[in-house]
């Protein structure tokens, strides 16, 4: 039987293809060094771990969580905001916990945008601002980030006719792929263009902790940025917990609220033990995140330093814990992936995989050990472009 169009119209899956391969050379012996998928190789810090312990033992987290999450976590939600950003939400109606921010983000288009609407998702940029778009039915227009507009799009380029059919934004600072960072003007012009041609927007904050010199400006903190929009959040790439799968949605109440009915219809809730586990990270202590942060500062360096005495061009990330570089002797990117994989059994990620501005351009991941970074070095010193 035939797929159903909304399915049909989903890409392959960035990663699913070069996994492919990876897992066929480690089968057949071969030493692969991962530096494609961005999964932080540190473990949860152990606090965390002893309050999901906990929690697990107390039998009324084995029901239904139901609805928009504990209050005990949502306030712990808000106060994290009001000391780490100076922000005040409240609790009952403008935070939203979520199974992983990646959860609110692909149905965030369903509550907000009719089909034949328009998502304005940034070029290169996160799969699930795409998918999760056309799942709605809508459709997607591009808005590449270069290294010409600092990474931030230029949203006078739109014509009248695409503006009369936009509907939402994605942005995403910290910004995966490139690690660039917004300005606060930037911001400041977003808000007034959304406001004057009624466009929401969604920040995607997921990697708001890892940066390395300059902190990323919040944009809830903006005058009229809760009036337009949300932010996304998630404590996985903060504290280590990918796979624990919490986040939140704060902000724009009509948003929350429309996310909140869409998430009663197709879950029951985060399991009750990983929300005391969140609650732990934003309550405790916070040292945990500062280590973090060193570390990814160092693997940084060695990693930069490592690409340019090859003679790579890089961009020096600001923030994230990914390296966006340019493919040696004008490559495209699958065939720098492809070359690397081959002949230095070194994956990275393609940049075109995350859309056409990332052609050319290849995302190193720095969620693996200093060793195994100059390891990987080492096998690209050796290749011939
Ligand atoms: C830009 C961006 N946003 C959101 C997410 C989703 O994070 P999670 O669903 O783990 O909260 C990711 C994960 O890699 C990401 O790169």
């Amino acid at each position: 039987m035939e797929k159903p169009q909304r399915l049909r119209s989903l890409p392959p899956y960035l990663f699913a293809d070069l996994e492919r391969r990876r897992r066929s050379l480690t089968a057949a012996g071969t030493e692969v060094l991962n530096l494609g998928i961005g999964d932080p190789d540190l473990p949860t810090p152990p606090h965390i771990v002893s309050a999901a312990a906990s929690a697990l033992r107390d039998s009324t987290t084995h029901r239904y969580p139901l609805g928009s999450g504990t209050p005990l976590l949502k306030r712990a939600i808000a106060e994290y905001h009001r000391r780490r950003h100076g922000i005040e939400l409240d609790p009952d109606s403008e935070i939203l916990v979520l199974i992983g921010s990646k959860e609110g983000i692909a149905h965030l288009p369903l509550v907000l945008v009719e089909s034949g609407e328009t998502v304005l998702v940034p070029d290169p940029g996160y799969p699930p601002y795409t998918s999760g778009s056309l799942l709605a039915g809508a459709s997607v227009r591009k808005l590449p980030l270069t290294v010409g507009n600092s990474f931030c799009p230029d949203l006078e380029a739109l014509e009248p006719s695409e503006l009369a059919k936009a509907k939402l934004l994605f942005l995403n600072y910290p910004n995966n792929p490139t690690g660039a960072l917004a300005s606060r003007s930037f911001y400041e012009k977003v808000i007034s263009w959304a406001r004057a041609h009624r466009v929401w927007v969604a920040q995607d904050a997921a990697y708001s902790e890892v940066y390395f010199d300059r902190e990323p400006e919040p944009f809830l903190r903006l005058p009229g940025a809760r009036e337009v929009g949300v932010e996304f959040h998630s404590l996985s790439k903060t504290y280590q917990m990918t796979g624990w799968r919490v986040g939140w949605v704060c902000g724009n109440r009509e948003i929350v609220e429309r996310l909140a009915q869409l998430k009663d219809h197709c879950d029951s809730g985060v399991f009750g033990v990983l929300q005391e586990a969140a609650r732990a990270a934003l309550e405790g202590p916070q040292d945990c995140v500062e280590k973090m942060r060193e570390v990814y500062r160092r693997r940084r360096e060695v990693f930069l330093e490592g690409l340019r005495k090859l003679g790579w061009e890089v961009h020096a990330s600001q923030a994230t814990f990914y390296v966006w570089a340019k493919v040696p002797a004008a490559r495209s990117s699958r065939e720098g992936a492809e070359i690397l994989l081959d002949r230095a059994q070194v994956l990275a990620t393609p940049g075109v995989g995350f859309g056409l501005s990332g052609e050319g351009y290849l995302r190193f991941s720095l969620t693996n050990p200093e060793e195994l970074l100059r390891a990987a070095l080492e096998r690209m010193g050796k290749l011939r472009w």
